[in-house]
């Protein structure tokens, strides 16, 4: 019922709005002046406005999804935490959904509730949690890639220059950043519908199968194998490595692969376009990256220029 929402047409549409979004945060952290903390300025805004913009969420909310999306991927959180963050989040999405029943607007909750909510479509009590997973996952996922990317892209100068140099790299970039990172450690689960044999092993009809994304996206079978190619283990902007399986694999794979994919595109390029000196404003060793969190990523990314 939502691919259409996410085809590679409709984001392909918003290029020129993600575009804008990008130039208005840049402009915000030039004339703020560094240092800044790259992940509060540039890469949880970017991708946070672009999904509240699709969905019709006011972003001036942000407070409220972003501590929900935290809260949802934080392993540190205790349960009562979690669900009382969870329960005010839920209140959010049913006044918002409510909101769009009565005053409909062109945006993807209006076209939920007028298209899909019924008895062959979602179940009323269902589309504030759909649009409270849409929101979390909207943002939160990319916002990570687009700091670690950026990171990746600082402490390898070459890569840096060839995507300036060639920004017609942008697409293989961001596929590469997604294998090398592969940020979601919560691996698919899957039950085999019948009896199969994968690499020798067999597969049960009914027996479940976890699939670590992270160990085939560093598989050197699948990446690097070739005489004179990148090993898998280390980072080529310009390797063919479409295949990964950062988003999953099969009828439940990412839904919003597309709309990621183009924010990727457009960031990168940009901010090393229009910042051609950004570097790190604190050593390597100090960034903070998340270790208790389900979404790989950077806490902060102190940058200056
Ligand atoms: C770089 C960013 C992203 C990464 C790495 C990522 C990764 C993933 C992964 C690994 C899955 C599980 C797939 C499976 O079980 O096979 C998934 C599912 C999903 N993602 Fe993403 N995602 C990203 C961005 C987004 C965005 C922007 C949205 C916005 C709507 C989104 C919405 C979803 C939804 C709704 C599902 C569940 C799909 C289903 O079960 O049918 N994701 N994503």
């Amino acid at each position: 019922m939502l691919t259409k929402e996410f085809s590679v047409r409709r984001t392909q549409a918003m290029r020129d709005q993600l575009l804008e979004i990008t130039d208005e945060l840049i402009d915000a952290m030039l004339a703020k002046g560094g240092p800044v903390d790259l992940i509060q300025d540039f890469a949880l805004p970017m991708p946070s406005l672009a999904i509240c913009t699709i969905l019709g969420v006011p972003y001036e909310d942000h407070d409220v999804f972003q501590r929900h999306a935290n809260v949802g991927t934080d392993l540190t959180i205790s349960h009562e935490e979690r669900a009382r963050t969870l329960g005010e989040a839920h209140e959010y999405y049913q006044a918002l959904v409510e909101r769009k029943r009565r005053e409909p607007a062109d945006d993807m909750i209006s076209r939920l509730l007028s298209d899909h909510e019924g008895p062959d479509g979602f179940a009323p009590e269902m589309i504030p949690a759909l649009v409270g997973l849409l929101v979390g996952a909207g943002h939160e996922t990319t916002a990570n890639m687009l700091g670690l990317g950026t990171v990746a892209l600082l402490l390898n100068p070459d890569q840096r220059d060839r995507l300036r140099e060639h920004p017609e790299l942008a697409p293989s970039t961001a596929e590469e950043m997604l294998r090398y990172w592969s940020i979601v450690s919560t691996d698919p689960r899957r039950v085999a519908i019948e009896g199969v044999e994968i690499g020798g092993q067999l597969v049960r009809k009914g027996e479940g199968v976890i699939v670590s994304l992270i160990a085939g996206n560093r598989d050197g079978r699948a990446f690097g194998a070739g005489e004179g190619e990148c090993p898998a283990d280390r980072l080529d902007i310009g390797r063919s490595a479409r295949h990964h399986v950062a988003f999953g694999f099969g009828s439940h794979q990412c839904l919003g692969q597309n709309l990621a994919r183009i924010e990727m595109q457009v960031a990168w390029p940009r901010l090393f376009e229009r910042i051609p000196d950004l570097r790190l404003a604190v050593p390597e060793d100090e960034l903070p990256f998340k270790k208790n969190s389900i979404v790989y990523g950077l806490t902060s990314l102190p940058v200056e220029w």
